[in-house]
């Protein structure tokens, strides 16, 4: 039996790496379905860093309440980054919204796109049933993601043909601010879909962790516990829930904030029908 000698297997796994890359898909164009507080948010850092964006919603009405938010967004991040050249930063927003439009027909608008972002109403059926229907219309390239919290991005890819090339991309709120992005990798999402979705998360200028197909992923999984311990301190002594004005200032997620408390017991809720 012959040995591979140090530089060859160097070679070797450096030329796999780069073919590898080669196959990797570059995303310019994305659809992002669903114009709420998330959906919103992730159409602004895509459209922000050069991308095309088309963002889905149910309703026009919808749409142009998102697409405010979205340019109030992006006056607040403007006023930060470009404190001392104010025209500079009327270029940017312009530019960025140059780069999104809206739509309500997200069959019509996938047929050119490289990634469609999921970020409609937390339930496994009705996403199911977005994600069948889009798998039709979609191109073979096109990678589907979904940014559910808690639920599993294996079922989810269940209802769609090409498992192969679908992930989980969970951004965190608000988007514009959080740097963190949990890039999910079932069994069955490949290589190149891993890695494109890394490359995209970079490029929207987040810093993405990779993460497997576990209840609540890692930041959630952490919180969840941390929030059940707020719970029993409250049950034990009532008191407790006045921690939440000093606790509040000391860290970023205080566990007696009561939209916390909301999303924790919505997560529980969802967790358990795992
Ligand atoms: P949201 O309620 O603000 O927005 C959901 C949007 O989806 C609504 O505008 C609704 O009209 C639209 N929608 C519903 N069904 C649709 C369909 N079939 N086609 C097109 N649009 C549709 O919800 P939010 O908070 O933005 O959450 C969206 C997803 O992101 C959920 O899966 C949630 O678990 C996840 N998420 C939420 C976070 C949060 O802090 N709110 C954090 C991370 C993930």
């Amino acid at each position: 039996m012959a040995f591979a000698t140090r530089p060859f297997v160097r070679a070797a796994s450096s030329t796999a790496a780069a073919t590898a890359a080669a196959k990797k898909l570059i995303v310019k164009h994305v659809t992002v379905i669903g114009g709420g507080l998330m959906g919103a948010g992730i159409a602004q850092v895509a459209a922000a860093s050069g991308h095309t964006v088309v963002l889905v919603d149910q309703s026009d009405e919808i749409l142009k309440k998102s697409t405010k938010g979205i340019e109030e967004s992006l006056k607040r991040v403007t006023k930060k980054k470009f404190a001392d050249k104010p025209e500079a930063g009327a270029e940017f927003i312009e530019k960025t919204l140059k780069n999104l439009t809206t739509s309500t027909d997200a069959v019509a608008v996938v047929h050119s796109t490289d990634l469609v972002i999921e970020a409609i109403v937390e339930n496994q059926e009705v996403k199911n049933d977005l994600f069948k229907r889009l798998d039709k219309f979609a191109p073979e390239h096109t990678i589907f993601a979904s940014n559910t919290s808690s639920l599993q991005i294996t079922q989810l890819a269940n209802s769609t043909t090409r498992q192969d090339r679908f992930g989980g991309l969970h951004f965190f709120n608000p988007v514009p601010m959080m740097k963190l992005v949990e890039v999910i990798k079932t069994p069955m999402t490949s290589q190149k879909t891993y890695e494109s979705l890394m490359d995209f998360s970079k490029a929207v200028g987040k810093s993405p962790v990779s993460c497997k197909d576990t209840p609540g992923f890692i930041v959630n999984r952490l919180l969840v516990p941390y929030m059940m311990e707020a719970v029993r301190l409250f049950e034990r002594v009532p008191e407790n829930l006045m921690m939440g004005g000093p606790l509040g200032k000391a860290v970023p997620s205080n566990p007696y904030d009561s939209v916390i408390l909301a999303n924790f017991f919505k997560s529980i809720y969802l967790c358990l029908s795992f």
